[in-house]
């Protein structure tokens, strides 16, 4: 059997992929820490490795891959901003999961937005101590406000949809605007009119920090602000600043610019090191989750499928559906 180098596993990773490895002919040794340039060796005698969102696909540690006979590299995820694909090119293959579940990814992002708008977290917390008051507990309707999409692709348009079952008005921008039912504006104007902004775009050079100090400047007064999409959408110092002085109603943040070293781990006998981070979590009307739009039983099967499916294919000779890059060439950039 083919063998594949699994990194960043955590339990329910093992779960579904050993449900489903011997199905499509994979071997898998499973190694908790992450893929970086030192780690990289481990994978000596696998063919293939199966990365994750936090694992580091950069230069150095695609070539110590190559050196130690990988062949072929399979994400498991819908994002490649770790990947650096110029250096895969010409060295081995790099596949991914392009989709899997929005629904898991969208309805994540509805359940940051209802908790903060009718501030559940902290009712839940309350009525644990018998405190039933509902002081500071005013929220407001989302039927008749502004949602503001970037990003229409499959997760935004899915969040989309659900909010517009809650009788919001959807605007957008997408520089490759494709739903004919939607209002596209610039992206000014959406920041301008928006009283919910949610993020759906990929992290690419342009989306960099697409929420900064600027465009806090422009939006309306008590916006709510999600991202479910890739931490370094948003520049988080510009982002506190904008909260301490009452711009923002509440932000909800399933993704933080520095999350590598922190999402996925028990720190929780630890001293936080990221100010910035531990800044945010002290904030009243900030919910962050690590990371974890992703994790429902749907996604996580199809992910397996998914990527098992990518490497029976590569292992039996057959064209790569979900290729990002190709020995030859990138096909997918950004
Ligand atoms: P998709 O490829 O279907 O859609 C992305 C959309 O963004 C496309 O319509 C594209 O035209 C648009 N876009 C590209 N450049 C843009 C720009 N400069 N400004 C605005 N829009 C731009 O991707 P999908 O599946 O909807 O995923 C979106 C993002 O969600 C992924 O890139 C990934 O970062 C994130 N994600 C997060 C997960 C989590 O667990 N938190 C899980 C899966 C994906």
């Amino acid at each position: 059997m083919n063998k594949a180098a699994f990194f960043d596993t955590k339990p329910y990773d093992r779960i579904y992929f050993d449900a489903l490895k011997n199905d499509y002919g994979v071997e898998i040794e499973y190694f908790e820490s992450k893929l970086n340039p030192r780690t990289a060796v481990m994978a000596k005698g696998a063919k293939a490795v199966i990365a994750f969102v936090n694992d580091d696909v950069g230069a150095e540690t695609i070539s110590v891959l190559k050196e130690n006979g990988v062949e072929i590299i399979a994400m498991r995820c819908a994002g490649y901003n770790n990947v650096d694909l110029a250096a895969a090119k010409g060295v081995m293959p790099v596949v991914r999961v392009p989709e899997y579940s929005p629904h898991a990814v969208a309805e994540h992002a509805l359940a940051l937005l209802l908790t903060l708008v009718r501030k559940t977290h902290k009712a839940y917390i309350r009525t644990r101590d018998y405190n039933f008051s509902l002081n500071g507990f005013v929220g407001f309707d989302l039927h008749g406000k502004t949602l503001g999409v970037i990003g229409t692709g499959k997760i935004g348009m899915t969040f989309v949809e659900i909010c517009r079952g809650l009788g919001m008005n959807v605007i957008a921008y997408d520089p490759f605007p494709t739903q004919s039912s939607l209002e596209y504006v610039p992206l000014e104007e959406l920041f301008e009119r928006s009283d919910v902004i949610s993020l759906h775009c990929p992290l690419t050079s342009e989306t960099y920090h697409i929420i900064n100090g600027y465009s806090l400047k422009l939006m309306k007064d008590r916006v709510f602000i999600l991202n479910t999409s890739r931490g370094a959408l948003i520049d988080s110092e510009a982002l506190i600043a904008a909260i301490k002085s009452g711009k923002i109603g509440g932000a909800g943040l399933d993704v933080y610019e520095e999350e590598s070293e922190f999402f996925y781990e028990d720190l929780s006998e630890s001293i936080l090191k990221d100010d910035v981070l531990s800044r945010l979590i002290t904030m009243p009307n900030v919910l962050i989750t690590s990371h974890q739009a992703f994790l429902t039983h749907e996604a996580l099967k199809r992910i397996a499928e998914i990527t098992l499916g990518n490497l029976k294919s590569f292992f039996g000779g057959e064209a790569l559906a979900n290729e990002i890059v190709s020995k030859k060439k990138v096909i997918l950039n950004g």
